[in-house]
């Protein structure tokens, strides 16, 4: 692969900030995985050995650090629905030492933005010796875990500079999608045939700039609910409960707010506890067979205190919530409902004082395990 850098990408130009900088870049860069991944005739194309090497797997293995790991979490649903594979999304520095009982015929995909990781290399090492096929999927072309696996496949995001990971978390998820449709095309599994992926990607990337055209709302919902607090949820179902784990990171590594992403139905067995009277919780909404149940929880918490806010899509949206998530595919709703979270957490770090880009120990590329 030959880097491509455009060197006007380094530069923050207008922004006060390289995270802000980014979060707007995610439309562009989902527009750019489409024209790379799609041919002449705007079908899905991926690397043919690739393609045979993950037809003869029976298992996906996704192996990922922070966002990278969140990022396999949310396509864990999309990946199987389109390519009829199990999949099994796990934390690079738990997986080398605790490695699961492994399927007949294991593939192993690495998400990592910089391919620098050493929690994640050490994994790959392990597999490499063992024998098994791997993929690495990264921002970063001629990067270690790209050099060391057997494919890669670059996101295509241009460089992410703030340490805080967005562009490649949501570039991540569509690259897995367009993967996993490629799959499912070979296999002639009906999803995936019937999934018009550049269409309905094209349709999400103008969602994403809807939302991100929401800087004034998302804004002041930061000031009001994020200011003083010292700690914070966001709680959601199935691939919304995913997205809340990511929107949960970006808050604590930016704001240092003590927040958590929590799986909605698991609060009131034990985290219930924790809310008090003004605890921000932030509900995720995307899917109609969770959204009364999500709807449920939010009501429990707000009775005993907490200070609730409704990230919702529109066909679920009801008076009084506050963000509204434009329709997209039901494969690819985490691309737009992560953008409210990714800004919010980017205004309440403004707003605290701290520096969005630089937050205090935390590192962009961690290459000691
Ligand atoms: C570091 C960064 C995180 C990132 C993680 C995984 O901890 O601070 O933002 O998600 O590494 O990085 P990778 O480059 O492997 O995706």
């Amino acid at each position: 692969y030959e880097a491509k850098i455009d060197l006007s990408d380094m530069e923050k130009g207008t922004y006060p900030y390289y995270m802000l900088k980014e979060i707007d870049e995610q439309p562009a860069t989902m527009r750019r995985i489409i024209s790379e991944y799609t041919d002449e005739t705007g079908a899905v194309a991926v690397d043919q050995e690739l393609l045979t090497s993950l037809l003869a797997s029976d298992r996906i293995y996704i192996i990922a650090c922070g966002t990278s790991y969140h990022a396999g979490l949310a396509s864990k649903q999309i990946i199987e629905q389109l390519s009829q594979i199990p999949v099994e999304a796990h934390l690079s520095s738990e997986f080398g030492y605790n490695m699961p009982l492994l399927s007949q015929k294991p593939f192993f995909i690495f998400l990592s933005q910089s391919g620098e990781t050493a929690d994640s290399r050490q994994v790959l090492v392990k597999t490499s010796e063992m024998g098994y096929p791997s993929l690495t999927i990264t921002n970063v072309a001629g990067s270690t875990l790209s050099r060391e696996a057997t494919y890669t496949m670059l996101l295509h995001a241009g460089p992410e500079i703030a340490v805080a990971s967005t562009k490649a978390y949501t570039a991540q998820i569509a690259v897995l999608t367009v993967l996993a449709k490629a799959v499912g095309e070979a296999k002639d599994v009906l999803s995936a045939k019937s999934f018009d992926l550049p269409m309905e990607l094209g349709i999400a990337a103008n969602a994403m700039d809807v939302m991100i055209n929401e800087k004034e709302l998302i804004s002041q919902l930061a000031i009001d609910y994020l200011s003083t607090t010292r700690n914070a949820f966001y709680i959601g179902r199935s691939e919304d409960y995913y997205v809340s784990m990511e929107a949960a990171l970006k808050l604590k590594e930016i704001s240092y707010i003590q927040a958590e992403g929590f799986a909605a139905g698991e609060l009131k067995h034990g985290t219930i506890a924790l809310v008090e009277d003004g605890t921000p919780v932030i509900g995720i909404i995307t899917e109609a067979v969770t959204a009364p149940h999500t709807r449920g929880n939010l009501r429990e918490v707000e009775s005993r205190g907490a200070h609730t806010l409704v990230i919702v899509s529109e066909e679920l949206s009801k008076e009084g919530d506050q963000i509204i998530l434009p329709v997209v595919h039901q494969f690819l709703r985490p691309l737009v409902s992560v953008i409210p979270g990714q800004l919010i957490a980017y205004f309440a770090t403004l707003e605290r004082g701290y520096d969005v880009d630089k937050p205090r120990n935390l590192a962009k590329s961690v290459t000691v395990e």
